[in-house]
């Protein structure tokens, strides 16, 4: 039960890139007796947690995929600016959540010129949104000012963490990557106080969505010798994939990726994470992806170069108001990293990256 408590606070939250405060406070508020914190420059986040041996780093990112506001029409209209990747069908009706500078939440909804007024060639196309606006219900400018409103302030998908009818599926925003930030929570607490021969790391990094920019700055502080990312991954099981193999499906497992654009993961870590779970009997699924990037791009890249592996919970219609996951996705994913953690010595982390 505390880990769906945990994830309805988490999805919640308002953690856009650049502005991920509230999803920060929450890890340090879960993960403050776990041990010892601190942050990069940017606001990434870690707690060390102690112990003797390599240093075994557990990541997720704090951030999802919004806006800010670009500029405030004279008629009081917001238009936006994306921060992280958008589809912008997706975005026509929804609502949002600008976050003013003094914290203040204003509701809005997207809006466009109506497909009524519209010739019929911009009916079937697909919107830009440059021609989309969050009407917040000001009647001017100086109005939409007067609650606080600025060019710059953080807009998120306004969306309810609830279950769906069929038991252990979800609907929320921001599964990628709350499902991450979740698991280094309670993967971390347990992990604290378990017996291990390594020194455990954990971490919410700040920026991933434009680019994998706080899991540089973190990698420095962490200095880490072997990471496990945590991710929200995109699923691939639904109507239109029935061409390909999937290797996401919602419900059947964590997801071990062992293949991306941004990173080719450590084959040996990759391969103890398949041996683990398969000893341990935890539900999982491999992926190699011919898209996408996690952390594990500039993590990997640290140093003189850190084994990283990214385990995924699959979630549909990420980047969207309104995905779905399967808790026992997670439940698998924070019980294959403690299992992984709990075997990474100093002896096999020097075997994984022994190449003479
Ligand atoms: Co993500």
């Amino acid at each position: 039960m505390a880990a769906r408590t945990l994830l309805k606070r988490l999805t919640e939250a308002h953690g856009v890139p650049g502005f991920e405060d509230e999803v920060r406070e929450i890890f340090c508020g879960e993960l403050g007796n776990a041990g010892k914190l601190a942050t990069d420059r940017h606001g990434s986040v870690l707690c060390d947690a102690g112990g003797k041996g390599p240093r075994v780093l557990l990541a997720g990112h704090m951030d999802e995929v919004g806006f800010r506001v670009q500029s405030i029409t004279a008629g009081g209209f917001l238009r936006l600016v994306p921060v992280g990747g958008w589809w912008t069908h997706v975005l026509l009706a929804q609502q949002m959540e600008i976050k003013t500078a003094a914290g203040r939440k204003i509701i809005g909804v997207v809006g466009s010129k109506p497909p009524h007024f519209l010739p019929e060639s911009e009916r079937t196309t697909v919107m830009a949104l440059e021609k989309m606006f969050v009407d917040v219900g000001a009647g001017s400018r100086e109005e939409a000012e007067s609650w606080g409103i600025r060019p710059g302030d953080p807009v998120a998908p306004r969306t309810r963490f609830e279950p769906l009818a069929r038991k252990g599926r979800y609907i929320a925003k921001a599964f990628d990557n709350r499902v991450g930030i979740a698991a280094a929570i309670e993967a971390g607490k347990f992990l604290a106080k378990t017996k291990r021969s390594n020194r455990l790391l954990l971490a919410g990094t700040v920026q991933e969505e434009v680019g994998l920019r706080g899991a540089q700055t973190l990698a420095a502080v962490a200095k880490p010798d072997v990471a496990i990312l945590f991710e929200g991954t995109p699923a691939d099981d639904t109507p239109g994939f029935e061409s390909i193999v999937s290797q996401g499906v919602v419900g059947q497992g964590v997801q071990i990726r062992l293949h991306d654009p941004s990173a080719i993961m450590h084959r040996g870590l990759a391969q103890f994470a398949i041996d683990t779970a398969e000893r341990g009997k935890i539900p999982h699924q491999v992926a190699v992806r011919t898209g996408g990037g996690t952390d594990a791009g500039r993590i990997q890249l640290a140093g003189e170069g850190v084994p990283c592996v990214v385990l995924g919970v699959p979630a549909r219609y990420i980047h969207s108001h309104g995905s779905i996951i399967d808790v026992a996705d997670f439940d698998a994913m924070v019980n294959l990293s403690v299992a992984m953690v709990k075997g990474l010595s100093a002896a096999r982390v020097k075997k994984l990256v022994s190449y003479l």
